[in-house]
């Protein structure tokens, strides 16, 4: 199987609680500036519903959204619309980096392939209705880029198996 490069980044709860009503359940500054940070310039992959939830587009980043609305256009120049998993790059090019930014179902549908997980872990527990996947027993916690009372922000890479 081609190895892919692709790199999931999500915030969730103790309880892997990630959205609630197609929103976010925390309202955490310092993380959306870790996101924004981490994924500018970049391809960033994202779920219709949370596409819609969006506030902002950034010129700098390339935008693949999934549906499988064979009707659904953006008329922004940086989103392209895209219907199935398959359609996502496995590397990027040009120092680009492909990067998962859900919701749950995308997350979900691409966690197998990611090679990178950035967690960024709230310590505390929110109301909500989406949740990442489990994904702890493929990958192993190898830097840790923040950690305060409120959060902790840490990268994890695939546990490569083989002889
Ligand atoms: N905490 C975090 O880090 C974080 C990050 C992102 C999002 N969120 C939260 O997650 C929630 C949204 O997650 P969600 O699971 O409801 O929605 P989502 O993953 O954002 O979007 C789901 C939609 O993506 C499309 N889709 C899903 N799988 C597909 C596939 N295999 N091929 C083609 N299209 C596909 C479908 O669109 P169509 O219905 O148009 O076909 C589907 O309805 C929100 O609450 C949001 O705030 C949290």
């Amino acid at each position: 199987m081609k190895e892919c490069e692709w790199i999931s980044i999500a915030a969730m709860d103790i309880n892997r609680v990630i959205g609630s009503e197609n929103k976010l359940p925390w309202n955490i500054p310092k993380d959306m500036i870790w996101f924004n940070t981490a994924t500018k310039g970049h391809i960033l992959v994202i779920g219709r519903k949370t596409f819609e939830s969006m506030k902002k587009i950034y010129s700098e980043n390339e935008y693949y959204i999934l549906t499988r609305n064979k009707n659904y256009v953006s008329d922004n120049v940086n989103v392209k619309v895209i219907h199935q998993i398959e359609e996502i790059p496995d590397t990027g090019s040009g120092g680009k980096k492909v990067w998962i930014c859900g919701g749950s179902e995308i997350y979900k549908a691409t966690i197998a392939k990611c090679k990178y997980i950035y967690i960024t872990q709230i310590k505390r527990s929110f109301e909500g209705n989406r949740y990442f996947p489990e994904f702890e027993s493929n990958f192993y916690p190898e830097q840790v880029f923040y950690e305060d009372e409120e959060i902790s922000i840490k990268k994890y890479i695939r546990v490569t198996r083989g002889i």
